[in-house]
């Protein structure tokens, strides 16, 4: 009787999470495309407003996609803010992409964010960060797609 072979196949697919600020809805618009690029890719993904994450299951992630438009002198606004000092101990290790929108800056507040997560252990995997000015266009809609798409392996 010869062996039966089994292939192994995997089908767990890539877990992302999306978790935005907006006031205006143009950083909403991104966390949508990148919510669109990562579901056609096939990831399974979810999709919410910061201050209403589930932060367990945020964090059980494989990717971690944290969004917020600049704020106050190109700073992170107070959602992110409170989201990074409650979880900050548990970014070790962790892939996140960050993203937003402003009206004129030059991606200060993308930065610091960037180097903020980096010291709190978090692996920025789209440094410095993906921006857009005011609502994204398609240029930029493309962009967020891509990143939703991207596994960074
Ligand atoms: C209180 C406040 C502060 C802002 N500060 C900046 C800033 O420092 N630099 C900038 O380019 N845009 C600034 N903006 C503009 C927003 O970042 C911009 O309109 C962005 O597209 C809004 O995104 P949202 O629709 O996701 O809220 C500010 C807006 C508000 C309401």
């Amino acid at each position: 009787m010869g062996e039966t072979f089994v292939p192994y196949l995997d089908t767990e697919s890539v877990k992302k999470c999306i978790l935005y600020d907006s006031n205006t809805g143009n950083t909403r618009a991104m966390a949508e495309a990148i919510f669109d690029g990562a579901k056609e890719s096939g990831a399974e993904v979810s999709i919410s407003k910061v201050t209403e994450a589930d932060i367990d299951a945020a964090l059980a992630c494989d990717v971690l996609y944290l969004g917020c438009p600049a704020m106050g002198v190109e700073m992170v606004g107070d959602g992110q803010t409170d989201f990074m000092a409650e979880v900050r101990m548990r970014f070790q290790g962790k892939k996140v992409a960050i993203f937003g929108s402003c009206a004129h800056g030059e991606g200060i507040w993308l930065r610091g964010w960037s180097s903020k997560l980096k010291a709190y252990g978090a692996t920025v995997v789209n440094w410095p960060g993906l921006m857009c000015k005011g609502h994204p266009d398609k240029e930029s809609l493309e962009r967020c797609r891509a990143l939703g798409a991207d596994e960074f392996l």
